[in-house]
């Protein structure tokens, strides 16, 4: 039994947005993944700002093919549907508006705002507290829905993470030593990314793109860049106007433009003498 169940009525009451969260709401004790879930009612014709919630997923889907931890009664799991007007290579913007909107929120909850590295995890004392999973559909060369999932470690003690996430993931919980209400997060962060995905489709790229580069704790360190085969370093120095990372190679000093790959940090160069 969940202590304090998100409940609809809870989240209506909490709500301040037009659309997200506003007309069909389905809200799930137990789903394999809200993403999977949103995909299904998206495919059967439901509009933007559907959204799916789990107290728990038994397949929550991560980047990368990976898994999302999901254990019940604990943390934010939900997902939207979202059928943004915006030119096609402008759509990897959504989810680092996704990032931003997130750090805003939760920032202005708790009082620390997470940083973002880059393109979507949110960490708070370098310990992921969030991820981001956006999932295109497209129909004729066109985006036809994005799923955007979103899952915040809320009330995650230490001993509730398995032993190979310690360290790595944090919650509020652990960054903060408080537990947090979850609807009024969920509420509060349904707002902000309502507000940020509005100058999205108003085509206020700049303005997003100035905030985020604010928020990203990527920029300007030294990264490891893995996708499948391919291995970069260097120095990440920009977010491009369509979100892809900037990095200049270590060696040759060549100015790469990197997507959807895993960034680690690396330690500082020493200085010269
Ligand atoms: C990441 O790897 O950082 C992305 C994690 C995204 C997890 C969320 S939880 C709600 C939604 N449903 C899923 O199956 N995944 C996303």
């Amino acid at each position: 039994m969940i202590k304090t169940p998100i409940t609809e009525n809870f989240l209506q009451n909490a709500l301040q947005t037009e659309v997200f969260g506003r007309g069909l709401v389905e809200i799930r004790e137990r789903i394999s993944s809200t993403n999977i879930r949103a995909k299904k009612m998206a495919l059967a014709g439901a509009g933007e700002g559907t959204l799916v919630v789990a107290e728990s997923q038994t397949a929550g889907r991560g980047r990368l093919g990976r898994i999302w931890h999901s254990p019940p009664g604990l943390n934010i799991y939900f997902s939207l549907i979202l059928k943004p007007e915006i030119p096609p290579p402008r759509i990897p913007l959504l989810t680092l508006t996704a990032g931003l909107a997130g750090s805003s929120a939760i920032g202005s909850l708790i009082g620390q705002a997470p940083s973002v590295k880059w393109p979507n995890d949110l960490l708070l004392q370098n310990r992921k507290i969030a991820g981001i999973l956006a999932e295109m559909d497209i129909k004729d060369s066109r985006v036809s829905f994005v799923i955007l999932g979103i899952g915040i470690n809320v009330n995650l003690a230490e001993q509730d993470l398995p032993p190979d996430l310690r360290n790595q993931a944090g919650s509020l919980l652990i960054s903060t030593g408080k537990t947090w209400d979850r609807t009024e997060i969920l509420a509060s962060l349904l707002g902000e990314l309502e507000r940020y995905y509005r100058l999205l489709c108003q085509g206020r790229y700049d303005e997003i793109l100035g905030q985020y580069r604010q928020v990203c704790q990527t920029l300007k360190t030294r990264v490891r860049f893995v996708q499948q085969e391919t291995v970069i370093e260097g120095t990440a120095i920009d977010v491009g106007q369509s979100g892809e990372l900037i990095v200049e190679r270590a060696g040759d000093g060549e100015i790469l433009y990197l997507n959807a790959g895993e960034v680690s940090s690396l330690p500082a160069e020493p200085e010269e003498p």
